[in-house]
């Protein structure tokens, strides 16, 4: 699916435990400008329901599990995210809904800009007539 990945995060294990770095535009392809994480989420809860002009971002879930639901109107995918070297990279123009997520889970994301309501589209059927209008040049 275009403009998303799995970004592999690198670990340090030695007896001590494990320790994963990131580094802005070594690790992950942009400058991180936010950082914030979500949990605390009820099991039944679903959340997202959105996507971005701009803002591209890295979600790594550092506890417990969650599942990411893909979409743009020709395609959709899940990904779960279960382990805390591995990032996942959405880029500009992607629906996401986030679920499932697994008791105590922290899903941690990284951003390349500073937080702008303006950047996101809520309602799937704008995003759709965006999607639409942008994949045909105008
Ligand atoms: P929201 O975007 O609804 O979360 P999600 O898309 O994951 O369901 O964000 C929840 C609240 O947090 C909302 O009031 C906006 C606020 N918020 C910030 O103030 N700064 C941020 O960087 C983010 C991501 C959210």
């Amino acid at each position: 699916m275009k403009n998303v990945k799995m970004i592999p995060l690198d670990v340090h294990s030695d007896s001590y435990g494990k320790l994963t770095p990131i580094e802005g535009r070594e690790s992950i392809p942009f400058d991180i400008q936010r950082v914030y994480y979500i949990y605390e989420v009820d099991q039944d809860v679903r959340r997202g329901f959105h996507s971005h002009k701009n803002l591209e971002q890295v979600l790594i879930c550092v506890h417990g599990s969650v599942k990411i639901l893909l979409k743009t109107p020709d395609e959709e995918k899940t990904v779960v995210l279960d382990n805390p070297s591995q990032g996942l990279y959405i880029g500009p123009d992607i629906w996401r809904e986030m679920y499932d997520f697994s008791c105590g889970a922290v899903l941690l994301v990284l951003a390349s800009e500073h937080y702008d309501v303006s950047d996101y589209i809520r309602d799937y059927q704008q995003y759709d007539a965006y999607y639409q209008k942008k994949k045909r040049g105008n």
